[in-house]
């Protein structure tokens, strides 16, 4: 029987188990599908963890999301076009949800499925390899908690390991004697522990917003920006400053370009992660920076010198999980003889015009428009529902203006589903004021009498 292993638990890779579970569904013959995820727990990154470091087992921790973590785009754009918000819900519930209400969401669909078995938790894999006699796959992976290493034959891997797990951390003179913590935002865990600080923010993405969003609304007494790239220029609270790039550090004090200092407890490198493959041998990895056109995937996908080999979730993100999906159905066509891919020399060419027309992006607009006109693409070749893209890249923009508008309170908006046609209800706390992200407090109706 043909074999396919899945390499990571999170989004994408549950996105890869739901598409074979929805052509089994319908008949289809399906490969044996086995996936590899190393936490106890599906859901990747949306699955908590309070460790950083290593875990119980030495594993580096995968997780990079925080406490009081919310959605940060409007959960209407990221909805499964297979599976409402609604249904699982039993309700309305407003537009940009905690962590947890987004971690329940994602599991809802695949118990529904019926793919846990297919997950073998707490295990690592370690090694890939190829072998072009065979045309097969040998994986090597590590069960942590009976402590043995196997090695079997599959005839694809599809790799959904993320890439926001493994910091990318720059050093700055003076860091070694700087007298406070330097964290990057991948230990990022409780902003409290901030609260009366001076923190300095190292980066002007989105970790770098958020992560000093959460600072101020947890009560750091002042919040300094530094970037190389320029500020992200909204309408900050008064007690935030952004300023160029940090030259240096001594003792307290942080230098910039510019000549201006600033004292500070506590510097945040929001500074990205790493596309980081140790399990992949140099012929098989793929090595990009975190863009919206990453080299070397057909179709954003298809490892192009072995198409036997499938990447999810690899690009910068606007879309997220319909992106995934609409990767996981069109990787499963290809593995299921659906989808025959051209010639090396056409699959190159094809990836050349992408590639050509996003390093012409000058816009946030056009990226969202480019990343839109990717996921149609995909949606086009398989029977994954078609969902109205046009409206999600519409969404996008309004929530770039949302956001343009007023930084932090963007998250009181709310959107139109394009699956139900429902408007989010306004939520019971504005965002700024719910200092409780449970989903058991988000789901009330009403704000709790001790405040939402
Ligand atoms: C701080 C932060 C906040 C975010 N917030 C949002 C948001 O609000 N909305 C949004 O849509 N997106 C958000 N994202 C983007 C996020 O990348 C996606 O939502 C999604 O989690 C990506 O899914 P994935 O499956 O590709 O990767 P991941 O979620 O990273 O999952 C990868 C999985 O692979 C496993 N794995 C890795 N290596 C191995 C190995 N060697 N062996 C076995 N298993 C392995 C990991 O344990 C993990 O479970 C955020 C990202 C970060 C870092
Ligand atoms: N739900 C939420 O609220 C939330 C919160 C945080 C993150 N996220 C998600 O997490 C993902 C990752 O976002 P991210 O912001 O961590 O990464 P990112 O988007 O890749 O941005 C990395 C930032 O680091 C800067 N940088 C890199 N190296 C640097 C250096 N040596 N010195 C100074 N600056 C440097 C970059 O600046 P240059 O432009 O100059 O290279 C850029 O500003 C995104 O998908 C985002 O949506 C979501």
């Amino acid at each position: 029987m043909t074999r396919v292993a899945v390499i990571g638990a999170g989004p994408s890779g549950l996105a890869m188990l739901r598409a074979f579970a929805s052509a089994a569904e319908q008949g289809a013959d399906v490969p044996e599908v086995v996936c590899f995820e190393k936490q106890d727990d599906w859901g990747g990154l949306w699955n908590y963890t309070w460790r950083t470091g290593v875990d119980e087992y030495g594993e580096s921790v995968h997780g990079s999301m925080y406490r009081y973590l919310w959605s940060n785009g409007p959960k209407e754009c990221l909805e499964f076009a297979d599976y409402s918000f609604e249904e699982h819900f039993g309700k309305p519930i407003a537009s940009y949800p905690p962590r947890e209400v987004l971690w329940d969401y994602i599991k809802g669909r695949v118990d529904k499925s019926g793919v846990r078995d297919q997950i073998r938790f707490r295990t690592a894999v370690r090694d890939v390899s190829f072998d072009d006699d065979t045309g097969r796959f040998t994986l090597t992976s590590h069960d942590l908690v009976g402590g043995h290493t196997s090695s079997e034959e599959f005839d694809n891997v599809v790799v959904a390991s993320g890439h926001f797990s493994v910091p990318n951390v720059p050093q700055y003179p003076g860091f070694e004697k700087f007298k406070g913590r330097i964290l990057h935002a991948h230990d990022f865990r409780d902003a409290v522990e901030f609260s009366g600080k001076d923190v300095l923010i190292v980066g002007a993405s989105y970790s770098a917003e958020d992560i000093g969003s959460q600072c101020h609304k947890y009560g750091a007494r002042s919040v300094t920006c530094t970037a190389r790239s320029g500020p992200m220029g909204y309408d900050w609270p008064d007690s935030w400053a952004e300023v160029p790039i940090l030259t240096h550090v001594e003792g307290k004090t942080v230098h910039f370009v510019d000549g201006g200092t600033k004292e500070v407890d506590a510097i945040i490198l929001c500074t990205g992660y790493q596309h980081h493959f140790p399990f992949l041998p140099d012929d098989l990895r793929l090595e990009s920076r975190n863009r919206l056109w990453v080299s070397g995937l057909y179709k954003g996908v298809a490892w192009e010198p072995n198409p036997r080999l499938l990447y999810l979730g690899m690009q910068d993100q606007y879309y997220t999980y319909n992106m995934f999906d609409a990767q996981a159905w069109w990787a499963r066509d290809v593995m299921l003889g659906r989808i025959e891919l051209p010639s090396a020399a056409d699959m190159a060419a094809d990836s050349a015009a992408w590639l050509e027309r996003e390093e012409a992006l000058g816009t946030a607009y056009e990226e969202i428009d480019f990343q839109g006109d990717y996921v149609q693409d995909l949606v086009d070749a398989t029977d994954y529902p078609d969902f109205n893209i046009e409206e999600v890249n519409r969404m996008f923009k309004q929530w770039k203006a949302d956001k343009k508008a007023d930084i932090m309170n963007y998250r009181d908006k709310g959107f139109r589903s394009t699956l139900t046609g429902t408007m989010a209800p306004v939520h019971h706390t504005p965002w700024m004021e719910a200092m409780d992200d449970s989903m058991a407090t988000y789901l009330m109706d009403e704000a709790p009498e001790s405040g939402g």
